[in-house]
């Protein structure tokens, strides 16, 4: 018999994108380096055939699949397609990022407490699409980004972590489509820092999140605030 304790169980992750990917390449990245431990990737789907997240998965040794939405008359029928080929590789959390599709309660309800999301956005703040052009128009002062647990209402389930930083004036001086991409950049550098580490939570069962109870547990404290991971 073997004197070594028993490996750890490796935790299984699916994650969904559309797609650059580069929120993914975090998680790749944060798993190959140890920041993630005991995790595995069992594969990435997109709803888009040739995206660059494909390509970096499979650099990254990892499966790929593509489940293509044009293919499917409804977005229920794509959903039940999509709830099946997720299920087969029994994940323990669903990872959205960067999947930029509204998913049906099907899916919701069959996942509900596994599947995370990215927005870029300080949440509640600015749900849905365009956060970085409302920013600008409404002279925010914070933005940032929120990693929540999907609910039936769109980024609006529990907040798991959020990273901010501040908006400077000057941005307010720059044209609309300049201050967008400065706001895109640097959200997208505290994504990749935040998604990470939220995983990190997740997979290390330090954050938990009851539905039933809507009850949200950090080292089995009872939150009722988002975790900040301000950098
Ligand atoms: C991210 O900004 C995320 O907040 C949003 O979609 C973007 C995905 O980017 N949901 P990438 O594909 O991870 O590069």
């Amino acid at each position: 018999m073997s004197s070594q304790a028993p490996r750890q169980q490796q935790k299984r992750l699916v994650v969904l994108i559309s797609g650059s990917g580069t929120n993914l390449q975090a998680i790749i990245d944060g798993i190959a380096d140890g920041t993630i431990p005991n995790t595995t990737i069992s594969a990435v789907i997109s709803n888009r055939p040739h995206v660059g997240g494909l390509a970096r998965a499979a650099a990254a040794g990892i499966k790929t699949e593509t489940l293509d939405h044009t293919q499917y008359h409804c977005r229920e029928a794509y959903d039940r397609a999509l709830v099946k080929m997720v299920q087969q590789h029994q994940p323990d959390y669903i990872i959205l990022a960067g999947f930029m599709r509204i998913l049906t309660q099907h899916f919701i309800e069959t996942f509900l407490g596994k599947t995370v999301n990215i927005h870029p956005s300080l949440l509640p703040n600015h749900k849905g699409l365009h956060t970085h052009r409302a920013v600008y128009q409404q002279r925010d002062q914070k933005h940032g980004c929120s990693v929540h647990f999907v609910t039936l209402d769109l980024d609006s389930g529990p907040i798991i972590g959020q990273a901010s930083f501040d908006v400077q004036d000057t941005l307010f001086h720059l044209s609309e489509n300049d201050a967008i991409e400065s706001l895109r950049r640097e959200v997208q550098r505290l994504e990749h820092q935040l998604y990470p580490t939220c995983v990190q939570w997740l997979v290390g069962d330090r954050l938990y999140w009851d539905p039933e109870k809507n009850r949200l547990l950090f080292d089995g404290q009872l939150i009722d605030q988002p975790i900040s991971a301000s950098h």
